[in-house]
């Protein structure tokens, strides 16, 4: 019996052989929703979700279908939680994390299993360097960028002398590393690194011991929650005025309104800052305090927001068919981003080149003053590609 096709049911029947154009793409966040780093999960999470929705609620003309873990910013516990989004939730994606303990358990489960996956925050150095690999990219930066960009500005300020301090674990340790780099390079020299445990925030003995030291200078990592009470007690020790307080951007970003008058003149290096003023920018701050109006357009948002356009760029290249693993992951390493901090391009290892802007506090702003270094890439160390 012959049998005809209604219009609709055609186009059904060749969408599918097309490539399954009506199968939604599962994207599973792993992200922090408490601790710490819990607003710099909602940042990101609303940043990928606001790029989505300006492409009418579809990437290549596929649905996204999201789900959600809360990965607490505990790597004892990244396996697990990696797992339930990769086996139980069966995700085509994974965007995570913030956290570079619990990003090196993700990348070792998304290698595992062969499954992609974008790090909208955590800078481990190792995972765009000695362990990058084809299936993992960043949206965001190395440890090593932002700190190696404020050296670079320590020394040209004439500085001498430095006390780094940080959570002693893979982001305090490399960014001071990098910090330290191009400090020493350009004839500072870093007299003691002081450390604490993450996520303690008892900085009362550290900042007696830089007292004492009396350096001409502070260089920092911390980020979210106990960047607030660090640069609160920094201000409260008296130490403010008479050492000045250098950091990567994290310090001051999204932090600012907790912050007040403790942070004001504070200067940070990072690849986003206020007052960029660019088309592209003022149209992504317009949208983004539209959707999220209690949320400043931080650095987070932002990295959320591109980590949802490589993906846009991935799924394009292969008509929305996320089984075209290889020909995806090529066309996300080859994308030009037009990101809201800049143009950007993605190294071999997968992690933004990008400019490192020198940005001072004024207000609830961290203020634009001049790219610190251009089109900084990560020297991905080991990496093999
Ligand atoms: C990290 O663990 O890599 C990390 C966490 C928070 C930041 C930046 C880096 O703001």
């Amino acid at each position: 019996m012959k049998k005809t096709l209604t219009r609709t049911a055609l186009a059904t029947v060749l969408a599918f052989s097309a490539g399954s154009a009506f199968a939604a793409v599962k994207v599973g966040f792993m992200l922090p929703y408490s601790g710490t780093y819990a607003k710099l999960g909602e940042a990101i999470e609303n940043g990928f979700k606001l790029y989505v929705q300006e492409q009418g609620g579809k990437l290549a003309g596929q649905e996204i279908e999201y789900y959600k873990v809360d990965d607490e910013s505990n790597p004892s516990k990244g396996p697990e939680n990696a797992n339930r989004l990769i086996k139980r939730d069966g995700v085509d994606i994974l965007v995570g994390t913030v956290h570079s303990g619990v990003a090196m358990a993700l990348a070792k489960a998304a290698n595992d299993s062969d499954t992609t996956l974008i790090i909208p925050n955590a800078g481990a150095d190792a995972i765009t360097g000695p362990l990058c690999s084809k299936n993992v990219f960043r949206s965001s930066f190395s440890n090593w960028q932002p700190g190696y960009a404020m050296g670079v500005v320590a020394a040209d300020e004439g500085f001498k002398t430095a006390v780094t301090i940080s959570w002693n674990y893979a982001a305090g340790k490399e960014s001071t590393d990098g910090f330290k780099e191009s400090f020493e390079k350009g004839g500072g020299k870093v007299v003691k690194h002081l450390t604490l445990p993450f996520p303690n925030v008892e900085f009362q003995p550290l900042l007696t011991e830089i007292a004492s030291i009396k350096p001409d200078a502070v260089y920092t990592f911390f980020a979210g929650g106990g960047a607030v009470k660090f640069v609160q007690d920094y201000a409260a020790a008296g130490l403010k005025d008479s050492i000045p307080l250098l950091g990567a951007g994290f310090l001051t970003d999204g932090t600012l309104e907790a912050q007040g008058e403790s942070a004001q003149g504070l200067q940070t290096t990072l690849h986003y800052a206020d007052g960029l003023d660019t088309p592209r920018d003022n149209q992504f701050r317009e949208d983004y305090i539209k959707n999220f109006p209690q949320l400043p357009p931080d650095v987070y948002a932002v990295q959320g927001y591109d980590a949802a356009q490589m993906l846009d760029a991935g799924l394009k290249a292969v008509n929305g068919d996320v089984s075209k693993k290889d020909e995806m992951r090529t066309a996300i390493r080859s994308a030009k981003i037009d990101s809201p901090r800049g143009e950007f391009t993605l190294s071999k290892a997968g992690n933004p080149v990008q400019d490192m802007y020198l940005r001072k506090v004024e207000g609830d702003k961290n203020q634009f003053v001049k790219i610190a270094v251009e089109k900084l890439a990560d020297p991905a160390r080991g990496c093999k590609l």
